[in-house]
């Protein structure tokens, strides 16, 4: 797993206190605070509703709070929105690039509104479109693009002017396993560079890629937050993931393991995907106690890690409900979703 806060510092680079924004039954942000330190990425977790694009939108001067304060790198988002705007970089929830444009067009227009001149936008907009590996679609109309493309695009339009901090909302929402990786390569290699990142998200996945550090939302409010690993150890225990060499092994693995009688051991389940067994430890006694039996029974093992809970997990025992993004529940779970959000 990749941790990216090589550039990390005490020096904080957003703050947020007590923000409030209403719309008027809704109270899409309902007092929230968290702090950003320069040069790393900032996680905010939360479900449909939770007020995601509400903070980003504040932050990047977009709207305008009902209460509390924001600052982003020294400016305060209310008052300076100017000089906020000159350092910041921002990728919306939905492709905000000019369909009909060329991919190259679309830089250098953003780069001539940034203010840069001809000969600099231009160069800018070569290099951004090499880096985001757009080089070869640069004079097509971006509405030739493919989904990917286009979010790389994206990206590459809010790295224009090199911003200090950069707000992507749900970066990756509706993309391809591939396209995502794609994408959590690039984020990756922007804060490689230094840039600050608050990166909203539905996936626990993405989070543990790119974010050291986790603010979880719910309904407007923060419900946790704090470094992941500790978040997640604070939840739950541990995981064994017990891989034998033959694939075909899996289930006796897992009947062996149940039938063991470790005290206290619990119910083993069966991950046909990763060719693993999964085993819930509590202590490092029952660790030993099962590599012990393993071994005893003959069974050559390929691999064997110990996990922590994943983020899913930790939300569902923080909220009561689970995080799930609408293509992964059902109709009717998302009908309610909806509901909720509307109440
Ligand atoms: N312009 C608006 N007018 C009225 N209600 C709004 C407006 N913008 C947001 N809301 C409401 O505020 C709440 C938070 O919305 P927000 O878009 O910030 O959530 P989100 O976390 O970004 O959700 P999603 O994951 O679906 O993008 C929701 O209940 C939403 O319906
Ligand atoms: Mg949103």
């Amino acid at each position: 797993m990749t941790r990216i806060d090589k550039n990390s510092s005490d020096a904080v680079a957003v703050t947020v206190r007590g923000l409030v924004k209403h719309y008027g039954e809704t109270k899409a942000l309902d007092g929230v605070d968290l702090e950003v330190r320069e040069g790393t990425v900032m996680g905010v977790l939360g479900p449909n509703g939770a007020g995601k694009t509400t903070l980003v939108r504040i932050l990047s001067s977009l709207i305008q709070p009902d209460a509390g304060q924001a600052t982003v790198a020294g400016y305060d988002v209310v008052r300076q929105p100017r000089q906020l705007r000159r350092v910041i970089g921002l990728t919306g929830q939905y492709a905000s690039v000019d369909e009909k444009l060329p991919g190259w067009e679309n830089l250098y227009m953003i780069g001539r509104l940034l203010d840069l001149p001809r000969k600099t936008a231009r160069a800018r907009a070569d290099e951004l479109l090499e880096r985001f590996s757009l080089t070869d679609a640069a004079k097509r109309p971006a509405s030739t693009y493919s989904g990917g493309m286009r979010r790389r695009l994206d990206l590459a339009a809010s790295m224009i002017g090199r911003p200090a901090v950069l707000f992507l909302d749900e970066p990756t929402t509706g993309l391809d396993p591939r396209t995502r990786n794609e994408v959590w390569t690039e984020v990756k290699r922007m804060v490689g560079d230094g840039v600050t990142v608050l990166l909203t998200t539905q996936y626990m996945e993405e989070a543990e890629q790119l974010a050291s550090e986790l603010t979880v939302v719910d309904r407007g409010k923060v419900i946790a937050g704090g470094a992941i690993e500790e978040l997640k150890a604070k939840v739950g225990g541990r995981s064994l993931r017990v891989r034998p060499a033959d694939p075909l092994l899996l289930r006796p693995l897992a009947v062996a393991l149940d039938e063991l009688g470790i005290t206290g051991l619990a119910a083993t389940t069966i991950d046909t995907e990763r060719g693993s067994v999964l085993v819930p430890i509590l202590s490092d006694e029952q660790l030993t106690a099962v590599v012990g039996a393993v071994t005893a029974r003959g069974i050559t093992l390929s691999s064997i890690t110990t996990e922590l809970p994943s983020l899913d997990e930790v939300f569902l025992s923080l909220t009561g409900h689970r995080a799930s993004a609408p293509q992964d529940t059902t109709p009717d779970e998302t009908a309610t979703d909806r509901q909720e959000v509307a109440v």
